[in-house]
């Protein structure tokens, strides 16, 4: 079964063609990020106009890559939500008009759910039941529970702002450029790089670290960090320093209550996903923490490019999920939590 994937919740313009959920025929991705290096962040209206000049090159492209005809597609998936409308309507609309022409179905498609799914492209081992998933992204964190595709449980999340929110905040605050994830990582990097012995990183707070529970809070280290940057104009060396100690304080807290879970939950699979997902340290620490676990559960970390938004993950998600659904019923849906 061949699915044509596409995926347009923010500033990426994706498609991607895959067969039978596991092998990518192609993908494709356009961003308008350079674009929102000047401001500093997404404006939503330049993010829909992009996503708007690149659906039609974007689909086409795919296709081409697969070296196939809209003919050889089985079914369209498409994001439908969370997202900014703006940029979910052009992938939705287009996908609805698709469907129509080519007289195919369309699978609506989560976009929480769609990260997770980038764990079960290519992989020798597919993920078994149940496994806990860890979706870490821009505009969310949430931590679920799966018993099955269909059976999704959410355990825990963000209170306030995301991890990946809270690694763009503050890498505004340290003057690095968006997105502030991958620049704070290469800034980290430098400094773990230079400083291996008796490293200390515990300048920042890890907030609802010892709670019953698994929440997360990530604003306050946005405060915290604009307390520490107030009066310092950094140069270099300090923003590498200061950019390993957020992002440990974040990866602490993600690893902390995830394993947690994985403690009390007893899972054969630990997915992680979404763009913070990428962050080297995050999967060295999993990497370790699970080694370390009296019990086995086997991680899964997705390749670094299927992290940040593409469409392999959208038609993979819906390769597993399918559900007839008329191209009519479906509607963007900005506000989609992760379980719906
Ligand atoms: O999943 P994603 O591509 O888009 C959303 O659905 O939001 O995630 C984007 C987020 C951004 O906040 C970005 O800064 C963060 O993922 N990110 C990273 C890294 N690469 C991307 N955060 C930490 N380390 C990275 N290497
Ligand atoms: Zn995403």
């Amino acid at each position: 079964m061949k699915i044509l994937g596409i995926e347009t919740s923010c500033d990426e313009t994706a498609a991607a063609v895959v067969a039978d959920g596991k092998t990518v025929l192609s993908n494709v991705i356009a961003t308008s990020a350079q674009m929102h290096i000047a401001t500093g962040g997404i404006i939503p209206e330049t993010a829909a106009r992009q996503q708007v000049k690149f659906i039609i090159p974007v689909i086409s492209k795919a296709l081409k890559e697969a070296k196939l005809t809209y003919k050889d597609i089985d079914a369209i998936a498409v994001t439908y939500g969370p997202g900014l409308i703006g940029s979910l309507l052009v992938g939705v609309e287009t996908a609805k008009t698709l469907a129509y022409i080519w007289q195919k179905p369309v699978i609506p498609v989560n976009h929480l759910i769609g990260h997770i799914y980038a764990n079960w492209v290519n992989n020798m081992y597919l993920p078994k039941f149940p496994a806990i998933a860890l979706v870490v992204s821009g505009g969310h964190t949430d931590l679920v529970l799966m018993q099955s595709h269909k059976d999704l449980k959410w355990i825990g999340g963000t209170r306030d702002d995301a991890s990946g929110e809270a690694f763009d905040k503050c890498a505004r605050l340290l003057d690095l450029p968006y997105p502030g994830g991958p620049n704070i990582s290469a800034a980290a990097e430098t400094y773990l790089k230079h400083n291996t012995k008796n490293l200390k990183l515990e300048m920042f707070p890890r907030p609802m670290i010892y709670e019953d529970n698994f929440d997360w809070s990530f604003s306050g280290l946005k405060t915290a960090a604009l307390r520490e940057t107030k009066n310092l104009t950094p140069n270099t060396k300090d923003r590498e320093r200061l950019a390993a100690e957020v992002q440990e304080a974040i990866v602490d807290v993600l690893v902390n209550k995830t394993i947690k879970a994985v403690k009390i939950y007893k899972p054969k699979s630990l997915l992680l996903s979404g763009g913070v997902s990428a962050n080297n340290r995050l999967r060295e620490r999993f990497e370790s923490s699970v080694l370390s676990l009296k019990f086995s559960v086997k991680l899964f970390l997705p390749e670094k490019s299927l992290c940040t938004d593409n469409a392999v993950m959208t038609a993979v998600a819906a390769y597993y999920r399918k559900r007839n659904i008329a191209w009519k019923d479906i509607a963007t849906a900005p506000e989609l939590t992760i379980t719906g």
